[in-house]
């Protein structure tokens, strides 16, 4: 029989890429679908996996939509990947993120625990809980701090995943995953920002690209492989936490650099800072250790930043040629 999951926030970056990977796997693949007024299923088309797998309406914030959604879709495996997830919009809508990013987990754990308390869960936490960095490189142990309103929903979501996993004795892990970016990472994130930005400008199309702060230093990997690790935290003999990284940080002036450059231009030349773009608090450094995933999951990521910034760089020109 094949194993079916559920995917929350299947439209975005992640929840395509893992639709991906479990229907390849032979899943049979739901995904809770937010009522919106446009069309959120770019991304499950790109990846061209629309038409295998069932959309089934419902909200994080419905508490009555997820124990519907659990009973239909039956789910032998449940991944939360819904959340409000942009640090920054965090700011300017800090209860809508509470409601979905932190209270929805515990919507989510108890339409499990009341439909069917033996599902794997996946939580999708977050390096933005590291925040104002405790350890120069920061593994499972390290303490938290966060810096934004997104960041200490994501540290309630953590924490109520560890409370049901102790206290119902529910298969429950987080995944601590630092930046990762693909080809369909939403345009307001700085990595696709700047490929997008790169693109227009090589076409001729954009004049300048304006950005925050630019010494940010992040640890970036790829969507593709890290959905690979979500899946086998849920296939480990007992529910645990696991940072997923490179173990490399960059920062985002580099970043460019390395997208301009690859366009044959000098990201100097059009780089514009603008101080709209920098946020209240900053999470200047982010570095993670990865060794417990390589240790018991037999986890590593594939592809480097270079490689990743290309792969967008080409799939932006692509899209903006064809505009
Ligand atoms: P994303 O592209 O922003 O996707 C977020 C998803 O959540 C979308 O499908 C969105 O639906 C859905 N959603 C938002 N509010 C909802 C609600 N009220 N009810 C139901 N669905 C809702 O995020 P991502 O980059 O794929 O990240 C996936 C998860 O990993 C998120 O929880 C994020 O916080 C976390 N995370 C991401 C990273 C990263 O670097 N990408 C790192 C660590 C953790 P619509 O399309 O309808 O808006
Ligand atoms: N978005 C954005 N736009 N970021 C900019 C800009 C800009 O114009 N200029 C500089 N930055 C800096 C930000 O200040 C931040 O330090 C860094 O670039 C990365 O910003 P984002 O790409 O927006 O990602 P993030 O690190 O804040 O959050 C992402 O990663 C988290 C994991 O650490 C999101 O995917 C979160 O959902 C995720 O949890």
């Amino acid at each position: 029989m094949a194993k079916r999951a559920l995917i929350t926030g299947i439209t975005g970056q992640d929840g395509a890429y893992l639709t991906k990977l479990l229907y390849e796997k032979g899943y049979e693949v739901y995904g809770l679908l937010a009522r919106r007024s446009t069309d959120t299923l770019w991304r499950l088309r790109f990846l061209d996996v629309l038409d295998k797998i069932e959309l089934i309406d419902g909200d994080m914030t419905d508490v009555s939509s997820l124990v519907r959604v659990m009973h239909k879709a039956k789910p032998d495996e449940v991944y939360n990947l819904a959340a409000q997830s942009f640090v920054y919009t965090s700011w300017y809508q800090p209860i809508l993120t509470g409601q979905v990013t932190a209270l929805g987990v515990t919507n989510l754990l108890e339409a499990i625990r009341q439909t069917n308390k033996e599902a794997r869960f996946y939580q999708a936490s977050t390096s933005e809980m590291f925040g104002l960095i405790q350890e120069t490189v920061q593994d499972e142990n390290t303490s938290f701090y966060p810096r934004s309103p997104y960041g200490v929903a994501k540290l309630y979501g953590h924490w109520i995943t560890i409370n049901y996993r102790e206290s119902f004795d529910m298969f429950c892990c987080s995944g601590l995953l630092f930046n990762h970016e693909s080809p369909v990472r939403g345009i307001e994130f700085v990595t696709r920002k700047v490929t997008d930005a790169a693109a227009r400008i090589k076409h001729g199309k954009q004049k300048e690209l304006r950005l925050g702060n630019i010494d940010a230093k992040r640890d970036w990997g790829f969507a593709g492989d890290y959905v690979e690790a979500m899946w086998l935290m849920l296939q480990h003999d007992k529910p645990e936490d696991f940072v997923i990284a490179t173990g490399t940080t960059t920062t985002v002036r580099d970043m460019c650099r390395i997208a301009f450059e690859y366009l044959d231009m000098n990201y100097e030349d059009y780089v514009v800072i603008d101080k709209k773009f920098y946020r209240p608090a900053e999470v200047d450094e982010l570095l993670g250790n990865p060794a417990k995933a390589k240790k018991l999951l037999n986890w590593e990521p594939k592809t480097d930043l270079q490689q990743l910034i290309h792969m967008m760089v080409d799939a932006d020109m692509v899209r903006v040629s064809k505009e």
